[in-house]
């Protein structure tokens, strides 16, 4: 056998595949694209599935990948045990329609054999029950022994998805002899001894949602060797963790937690739980995912998170992920050069991420041991759901990881009522978002579409000749539609843009000699047909030659803001850094507002930066430029954009001078200039990860720039001042303000000590003690404090008993002097009292106290009280 490196591994694949004629492409992306089916991508098929079932053409008939995967339906066993993982590299390679089981098998056999030169009777086979075609060539042409052939079922010899194309498989082991196992064991069983290293499947179907399997028009064949899985063999290693480039990491771990892995059980789960999520973390932020709480953006933070948490049980004390994710970026750029490219914020959202995790486990954790300490006590088993979520909620433990806790402790969540918390904050999440789907309601009805094409003229010319070659109404197709009425028309011809990649649709009209139609709104079809919404001003709509004609100004607005986005993202990358990705944006006449991933606020200095990047790229005069090209040409031009779903289209890439490239559908202006001008209005977040910039351009910016100045000109009529001054004039009255609200504080505070000399006389006695009960008016409290306690200094012994009425407000202060307090009166005691009459309630010291009441009316009733207490 022989030694190869992970690394050398994967090259020495996919060259063989090159010499057998295959196409090697670079690994897609973890994100799949048009297909809502998966979450992330979890086998080397996944990003390839229209190319199985004809939907889209294959780059080549033949193709080879290696494919970073994310598979996270056991993510809680990774670290408990040394088999499992969430991240890994799957080899493989595809047919679309043109080679089948005679070919790939012998060429499974010859790299094993030949170039990884595992002995040839060490290897054992599975094929499907009935496959008699798969279990023949295994046989007869490769002249394996019928004893290391083994039929199985369904369960273990047929490769499906939720969805999409699957069909039987043929699984190649590699026995490790008979120290992992017994004579008598065979592949597909639960042992050790048989490895499993690559699946071969004979795609021949594409099911369905509702479970059927449809034939595919041609037989394919996908591969999946799991590159980790194959070192192990070559390196003869027990497993994943003990081969190189893996075991770096495990190193570096070691190095930074001062721990030795293989020492103690309890740790090496740690060990492995960091090794495989740093990994997976790692790329999957390479490939743009930020940490967010739902979706794919959850998965990185529970696996953020938990790689933080067994970092703490290293007992490091310090955010250190990131750290560790260099050793990644290191080891595995040169083949991804995603992870190269993205260094920086692949680190600085790592750190961030086990900061603000770091900063709230530990209050976390004293909760969650408190609700642990509570159910041993009460002998329950079940932590209730809603105390749960309030720990994922408030101290952001993924649920994963407060189950992982009470399993410690032999205790469990009860999920139902977890799930009932989290879909009322989902709903209130959707109640709160504003955005409605804008999308044709009518897509579907496709009937009303079919056997037509238009042309879209737009780009060019904002009119043109075109004829109506449909008319719709009420979902149903008509000849003609009266005055007055609305309806959907579609031309042979247009020239305006139906609503897409976030562009609203044209308006405009629609004229004949016979009819005049407003074009209220333009929608695209999924096929591109572009629907005008219109409603019948003049005459009789119907088939005839016609005249289309866009708003233009309203067009030329729409222009700047389009192409203003392009300028934008690119500023954003330049300033933020290029983690930063357009997340959805919305391009109207008035405004735009532009979504994109970055991880907290932008501070000032950030979006003054960007703004006046854009201003000068505008003030440049950018030629901007379009050019239809091929896939290939738009990446050597340096274009940004969704590139995975484009093999084979044609792209229409959109420079703006050297500045911006991307690829684009929509309609722009010819020279950036024509922008005019650019104004960030806000800068929020709109879910975690996502920020939005809302901007304007062009005339907007100047009615803006009006309305500034108007309200200007208005404050300081207000100020009584001309505009140049209107700081001035403030910062003096607020001085002047500040002067005066000084002076009468100390005016009342002087009105308040004439008071006292009048106050002594009001001194009367019961039972021996001198008291002093007196009613105010709109004096605050505190000057009624004060006022107390000069009474209560002047007299010497005495309880003084104010109320106030301020403001709407009744507040009653008690000062008792220090001997009476030694005699067991207490202000606290008597004002408790006095308040309850007023319906209101306070405290305080014994020697001073104040309280607030409700009842406005008891006030002489509560202060006459003071004689009952005495
Ligand atoms: N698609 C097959 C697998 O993932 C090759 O095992």
């Amino acid at each position: 056998m022989k030694y190869l490196g992970l690394h050398d591994i994967r090259t020495e694949f996919l060259n063989f595949f090159e010499s057998k004629n295959h196409l090697i492409l670079p690994s897609f992306s973890l994100i799949p694209k048009n297909d809502k089916s998966l979450l992330l991508i979890g086998a080397g098929m996944a990003p390839m599935k229209k190319f199985f079932t004809g939907e889209e053409i294959p780059p080549a008939k033949r193709v080879t990948t290696c494919q970073k995967c994310i598979r996270t339906g056991d993510i809680d066993n990774v670290g408990l045990t040394d088999r499992h993982a969430t991240f890994f590299e799957m080899l493989g390679n595809f047919s679309f329609g043109d080679y089948f089981k005679h070919e790939v098998i012998p060429w499974a056999w010859e790299f094993l054999t030949v170039n990884l030169e595992i002995p040839k009777e060490d290897l054992w086979v599975t094929v499907y029950k009935d496959d008699d075609e798969a279990y023949n060539i295994w046989r007869d042409v490769i002249g394996i022994p019928e004893e290391k052939i083994t039929r199985l079922g369904k369960d273990d010899n047929f490769w499906e998805l939720e969805v999409g194309p699957s069909g039987p498989c043929s699984e190649i082991y590699v026995d490790r002899g008979l120290e992992y196992g017994s004579e008598d064991e065979r592949p597909g069983g639960e042992g050790d001894r048989f490895i499993e290293v690559w699946n071969l499947v004979f795609t021949q179907f594409d099911k369905d949602e509702n479970g059927n399997y449809n034939p595919l028009s041609h037989p394919n064949i996908d591969t999946g060797m799991g590159l980790e899985r194959i070192a192990t063999v070559l390196q003869k290693t027990d497993n994943i963790f003990e081969i190189d480039a893996i075991k770096d990491i495990i190193e570096e771990i070691a190095k930074v937690s001062g721990k030795k892995y293989g020492e103690d059980k309890k740790a090496d789960i740690s060990f492995r739980v960091i090794t495989d999520h740093i990994r997976a973390m790692t790329f999957m932020i390479s490939d743009t995912i930020v940490p967010s709480n739902e979706g794919r953006g959850y998965v990185l933070r529970r696996l953020i998170r938990r790689a933080a948490r067994h970092g703490r049980k290293l007992g490091i004390k310090r955010a250190f992920l990131f750290e560790i994710a260099d050793m990644v970026i290191d080891s595995w750029g040169d083949q991804y050069k995603e992870l190269k490219e993205n260094r920086e914020s692949i680190k600085e959202i790592i750190r961030r991420e086990e900061e603000k995790f770091l900063e709230t486990i530990d209050d976390g954790l004293v909760r969650l041991n408190a609700h642990i300490k509570e159910m041993k006590t009460n002998n329950e088993r079940l932590l209730e759901g809603k105390k749960a979520f309030k720990l994922y909620d408030t101290y952001g433990f993924p649920i994963d990881l407060t189950e992982e806790i009470l399993k410690e402790e032999d205790l469990d969540v009860d999920m139902t009522g977890f799930e009932e918390e989290m879909e009322l904050q989902r709903k209130r999440a959707r109640d709160a978002r504003d955005d409605k789907n804008i999308g044709w309601a009518n897509q579907d009805n496709k009937h009303l579409f079919e056997g037509i094409s238009n042309e879209f003229l737009g780009y060019e010319k904002n009119e043109c000749k075109g004829h109506i070659i449909r008319i719709i109404y009420d979902d149903e197709i008509v000849d003609c539609i009266d005055k007055g009425k609305r309806g959907i028309v579609i031309l042979d011809k247009t020239t305006f843009y139906g609503e897409s990649g976030g562009q609203v649709g044209d308006t405009g009209e629609i004229i004949s000699d016979k009819f005049r139609l407003r074009v209220t709104d333009t929608k695209k079809t999924k096929d591109g047909l572009h629907l005008h919404f219109v409603e019948v001003e003049e005459g009789k709509l119907e088939k005839a030659p016609v005249k289309a004609i866009i708003d233009v100004v309203r067009r030329n607005n729409i222009r700047r803001n389009h192409s203003v986005t392009h300028l934008l993202h690119r500023a954003l990358k330049d300033v933020l850094g290029n983690h930063v990705n357009q997340a959805g944006s919305l391009v109207m006449p008035d405004r735009m507002r532009f979504d994109f991933s970055h991880f907290e606020a932008m501070s000032k200095e950030e979006i003054d930066k960007v703004e006046k990047i854009v201003n000068e790229k505008i003030f440049e005069a950018l030629p901007v430029e379009t050019k239809i090209t091929n896939l290939d040409e738009a990446k050597k031009m340096g274009a940004i954009g969704l590139f995975e779903d484009k093999y084979h289209e044609e792209v229409r890439v959109l420079s703006m001078g050297d500045y911006s490239r991307e690829l684009c559908g929509g309609t722009h202006v010819s020279n950036t200039s024509e922008i005019s001008m650019f104004k960030i209005l806000s800068e929020s977040g709109i879910s975690n990860g996502i920020r939005r910039i809302e901007s304007i351009t062009g005339p907007a910016v100047l009615k803006y720039l009006n309305e500034l100045k108007e309200e200007q000109e208005e404050i300081a009529r207000e100020l009584k001042s001309n505009k140049d001054e209107i700081l001035q004039k403030i910062k003096l009255n607020n001085k002047n303000l500040k002067e005066a609200n000084k002076e009468i504080e100390r005016l009342e505070h002087d009105m308040a000590k004439d008071q006292i000399s009048g106050l002594i006389d009001l001194v009367k006695v019961k039972n021996g003690i001198n008291y002093v009960i007196k009613k105010f008016d709109g004096v605050d409290v505190n000057t009624l404090r004060d006022l107390a306690d000069e009474v209560r200094n002047k007299v010497g012994s005495v309880v003084v008993l104010f109320a106030t009425i301020n403001d709407g407000k009744l507040n009653f202060v008690c000062a008792v002097s220090k001997d009476l307090v030694e005699k067991k009166i207490a202000a606290g005691k008597i004002i408790k009292e006095i308040a309850k009459v007023a319906d209101g309630g306070g405290g305080g010291r014994p020697d001073m106290a104040t309280a607030g009441a409700k009842n406005l009316n008891k006030v002489d009733e509560a202060l006459n009280k003071l004689r009952e207490l005495l």
